[in-house]
């Protein structure tokens, strides 16, 4: 019988998360305070974040050791499988092989967990309380409140509207794990209400849920703030996922040509490329290949620019490819893609052409969503539909033998609203016009 799954023992885990830094052939631009438009002091953003967790994200050490709780925790779901998926090699008549990285195993669904464990622990041991946080399809406030669980800490979670109202079942997985879940905008912090004022109706964005989640954090000594995606420490503790994955390929005598994933902030396309690297820039021929939705199409459409990680502008500036702080994006189903900047190190690697990006409208998503349900019979999440779609496109043109390896983010059972939308032919596809990104773009700071 020909290998299907390729799994790993737990005793061949990664012990350590690889930080990519050291490694860049030019170093990142430092994060700006957003009044002085300096570097920032570490101790400034001490008040939302543990000062473990600032270390990590400046840390020039190559590999940062996996504390043991956290081990205990990761074995709850890890090591992931590797699967190659046949049935629809077979569907599509390529000849290349597809693999998919399964990280829609763990407690929440998908690859959130990696780092929402990590996090919650560093503030644990450093004695906050309560986690405020954002979330968009819902995804990463299932994985906080899974979590903060995990380590006896509260937790808040501000998510979008439009996606609290598609997607009603995570808000009622995150209250079960114990959280409390509000839509956003909400009443509860100034911003919310400042936006409610305007348009009682608004559907929100992950922007606006991240200005909310920071002022609560801000406003309450014994909570801090987490964040899903994006910044230097979230992707490092994706990389457990990619270095799986690299000996997964090993033990089947595989190389791969070509690694996808689908970007929201950046971070499991992130932790999926990043141990390729180092090959990479010693000349090693691999596609590192991002994906997102035409409506919110940051890479593909976006300016390298400094701007604001949120709304309410509070965050400080970060380098990276953006829409503009205040993109409100359409209400796709891809809630967790809809955000209007791309994690520094991701866009970085994309500036210097050691990653390209491609953009697709949600329906030719959802079609290749349905065509992998139907072949490999798992539902993905619409997020992860889009690294399908560029898989099944790349495999399509992939010379024989090819290795292609996309990155399964998550499932969809929670997203069956989203399906039932597309199979009733309800999806609208939406693009970001070129006047409105400028308009958009306009509003980025002069630095
Ligand atoms: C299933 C899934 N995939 C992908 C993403 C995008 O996030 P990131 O780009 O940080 O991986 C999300 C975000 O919520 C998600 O829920």
């Amino acid at each position: 019988m020909q290998q299907t799954k390729i799994i790993l023992d737990e005793r061949e885990m990664p012990r350590q998360w690889y930080n990519v830094l050291p490694d860049l052939p030019e170093p990142l631009a430092p994060p700006l305070d957003p009044e002085t438009k300096k570097p920032i002091d570490p101790q400034k953003i001490s008040a939302i974040f543990p000062m473990s967790l600032i270390e990590q994200e400046m840390s020039d050490k190559r590999w940062i050791d996996i504390p043991e709780p956290l081990m205990e925790i990761y074995t709850l779901y890890r090591p992931s499988p590797l699967v190659r998926a046949r049935r629809l090699e077979q569907a599509i008549g390529t000849r290349a092989k597809i693999y998919y990285k399964d990280e829609s195993v763990s407690p929440a669904g998908s690859h959130k967990p990696n780092t929402a464990v990590a996090q919650a622990y560093y503030n644990k041991i450093e004695g906050v309380k309560r986690l405020a946080t954002e979330t968009g399809a819902g995804q990463w406030g299932t994985a906080l409140s899974f979590a903060c669980k995990m380590f006896g800490m509260g937790c808040t979670v501000y998510m979008v509207r439009c996606s609290y109202d598609q997607k009603p079942y995570r808000g009622i997985m995150i209250r079960a794990y114990g959280a409390e879940v509000f839509p956003s905008p909400s009443d509860r912090t100034r911003v919310g209400r400042l936006v409610l004022e305007r348009d009682p109706q608004s559907g929100g964005s992950l922007g606006l849920a991240i200005s909310e989640a920071v002022e609560d954090a801000a406003a309450n000594p014994d909570t801090k703030y987490a964040l899903g995606s994006v910044l230097n420490h979230v992707i490092l503790h994706q990389t457990i996922a990619g270095q799986e994955v690299k000996k997964q390929l090993h033990m089947v005598g595989d190389d791969p040509d070509v690694l996808i994933g689908c970007v929201g902030g950046g971070s499991n396309f992130a932790g999926l490329i990043l141990p390729y690297i180092p090959e990479k820039l010693e000349g090693k021929k691999i596609r590192l290949m991002a994906v997102e939705p035409q409506a919110c199409p940051t890479i593909t459409k976006g300016r390298f620019a400094y701007d604001y990680g949120d709304m309410a502008k509070q965050t400080p500036l970060i380098k990276m490819y953006t829409l503009g702080h205040g993109y409100f994006p359409p209400p796709i189903h891809a809630g967790g893609l809809r955000y209007h900047g791309e994690a520094p190190i991701v866009s970085h690697l994309a500036k210097l052409g050691l990653v390209e990006a491609r953009a697709y409208f949600q329906n030719e998503v959802f079609d290749a969503a349905k065509l992998f349900l139907q072949t490999e019979g798992f539902l993905p999440a619409p997020e992860t539909a889009h690294a399908i779609k560029a898989a099944i496109d790349t495999a399509k043109e992939a010379e024989p033998g090819q290795v292609i390896v996309f990155l399964y983010s998550g499932h969809g059972l929670l997203d069956l609203s989203s399906y039932d939308a597309y199979l009733k032919g309800e999806l609208k596809d939406q693009a970001f016009t070129s006047e409105e990104i400028e308009q958009s773009l306009a509003e980025c700071p002069q630095v």
